[in-house]
């Protein structure tokens, strides 16, 4: 059901898209039906070029034939989608599941316009619940965590257990940038912003998957059709 939901959504999203436009690709389950998708238009004949936020997503454009742009020779993104782990009323995001929040970061910032696409399960109340992947330097990791966890308590939030993400039972993920990734599971974060903003000033935190004030528009497909919120 969850399937057909990210598809009604990635379909929805491709309503967004005008010929001639410059997009941020994203990552994941959701980000790859669209591309799927953007895909057969392009083969239609829509004239767009994209920029994977990931390498799986950049192997998938590739292989669909999806053209493709070095964000190095443009400006800025006229668009990004992508998909998103938690989606709170205001449009407050967790990403990085899918270990790609920093270059999907990148590009969204440097996006005039983010549309996040989802299944409904994504839209929550409060974020927090979705464990917050925090990326983070491997040059003294184990001290950067602990100055996670002050941080973590700065801002009130208490027990909070943070776990290295693993890619086997022995080995540390490491992402597309080399750098490993820290799950805090919170439970819950009453306040997002002050949660960000701390992180935001240590050191060996490379970027972390708070994504406040990015996302426009978040379409959440439904057992039927979409759900469309706009800020
Ligand atoms: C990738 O790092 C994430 O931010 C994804 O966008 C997020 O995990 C959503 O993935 P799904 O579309 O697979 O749920």
């Amino acid at each position: 059901m969850s399937d057909q939901q990210k598809r009604s959504a990635a379909q929805a999203a491709l309503d967004f898209v005008e010929p001639g436009m410059v997009l941020g690709l994203g990552t994941g389950s959701t980000a790859a039906i669209f591309v799927r998708l953007l895909a057969e238009r392009v083969r239609d004949g829509l004239d767009i070029v994209g920029s994977p936020t990931s390498e799986a997503t950049d192997r998938l454009a590739r292989e669909l034939g999806v053209p493709l742009v070095d964000p190095n020779s443009v400006s800025g993104f006229d668009l990004t989608i992508d998909g998103a782990d938690e989606v709170d009323p205001q449009l407050r995001l967790i990403k990085g599941g899918g270990a790609a929040l920093l270059r999907e970061k990148i590009i969204a910032d440097a996006s005039a316009r983010m549309i996040v696409i989802a299944d409904a399960a994504k839209e929550v109340r409060q974020l927090g619940a979705f464990p917050l992947p925090v990326e983070i330097n491997p040059f003294a990791a184990e001290l950067t965590r602990l100055m996670v966890l002050e941080a973590v308590g700065f801002v009130g939030l208490s027990g909070v257990d943070a776990r290295w993400r693993m890619a086997t039972a022995e080995q540390r993920l490491h992402t597309d940038g080399g750098h490993l990734l820290l799950d805090l599971h919170c439970k819950a974060i009453p306040d997002v912003e002050a949660l960000g903003a701390v992180l935001d000033r240590i050191p060996g935190v490379v970027e972390h998957g708070l994504f406040l004030g990015m996302a426009d528009v978040a379409i959440f497909g439904q057992t039927e059709g979409v759900r469309i919120l706009e800020v």
